[in-house]
């Protein structure tokens, strides 16, 4: 599959590309072109010096999202819907992901969501009719997408309202080694699994933690 990875020359988009980059097209966006096709670069290097290939491009996020089959939302809450705007003209019924989780930090962090109820339903707002949404990844911490580490296993809450959508999530999930995808629902369950990040950057702050993430016992 062709996948967008918008915002992609962040921290979980690193993560995403490098763990897909061998059995997909990966479609590195940023608000510029230059910026893509470094990071691009930049993870093909990191893939090389493991002994792996990868198919890593960068444009901007427009022409990334141009004839994607999956395009996934890489980027901090409050610049989301400038991206859809970027991004909108483009937009053919490829299904969205989104990992995104909207809180802010005070004292201690908190989750903040729009009044459609989470990020996942108010980006859903925001895309053409018929544009399937998938929200999932909310609880990987990207150091540990991006280390490539086998020994680290953890799950994939995954939800959606279209089967079809949240399969192909599913599977791409099933794709990278150290995770297991888990079905939770409809995209409404988005709610509830977007607070969690909040609590895991808490009790990361808190107890000293590296990266924690959730694993399903
Ligand atoms: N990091 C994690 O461990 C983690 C875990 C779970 C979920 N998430 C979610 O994943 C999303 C990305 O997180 P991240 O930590 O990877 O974010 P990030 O590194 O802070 O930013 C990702 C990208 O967003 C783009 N961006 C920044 N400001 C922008 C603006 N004004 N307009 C448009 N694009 C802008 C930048 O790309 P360009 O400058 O190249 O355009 C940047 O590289 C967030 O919604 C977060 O809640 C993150």
């Amino acid at each position: 599959m062709k996948i967008a990875i918008l915002g992609g020359t962040g921290d979980i988009g690193e993560g995403f590309a490098l763990n897909w980059a061998e059995n997909h097209h990966i479609r590195i966006g940023s608000r510029k072109a230059d910026k893509a096709e470094a990071a691009a670069e930049s993870y093909r290097d990191a893939l090389a010096g493991q002994g792996m290939k990868g198919n890593i491009l960068g444009f901007d996020n427009r022409t990334a999202a141009e004839g994607a089959d999956v395009i996934i939302l890489t980027v901090p809450h409050e610049h989301v819907s400038g991206v859809i705007d970027t991004v909108r003209p483009v937009l053919d019924r490829q299904i969205i992901i989104s990992p995104v989780v909207p809180m802010t930090k005070a004292e201690y962090f908190e989750y903040n969501p729009p009044e459609e109820g989470s990020a996942a339903e108010e980006i859903l707002e925001m895309l053409p009719e018929g544009t399937c949404v998938v929200a999932a990844y909310h609880t990987i911490a990207s150091g540990r997408l991006c280390s490539l580490d086998p020994a680290f296993r953890c799950d994939v809450l995954i939800c959606g309202d279209d089967r079809h959508s949240k399969d192909v999530v599913i599977d791409l999930t099933d794709e990278i080694e150290c995770l297991r995808p888990l079905d939770a629902g409809p995209l409404a369950a988005a709610r509830t699994i977007e607070s969690l990040t909040p609590m895991l950057l808490n009790l990361a702050m808190l107890n000293d933690l590296k990266d924690p993430s959730i694993k399903i016992l």
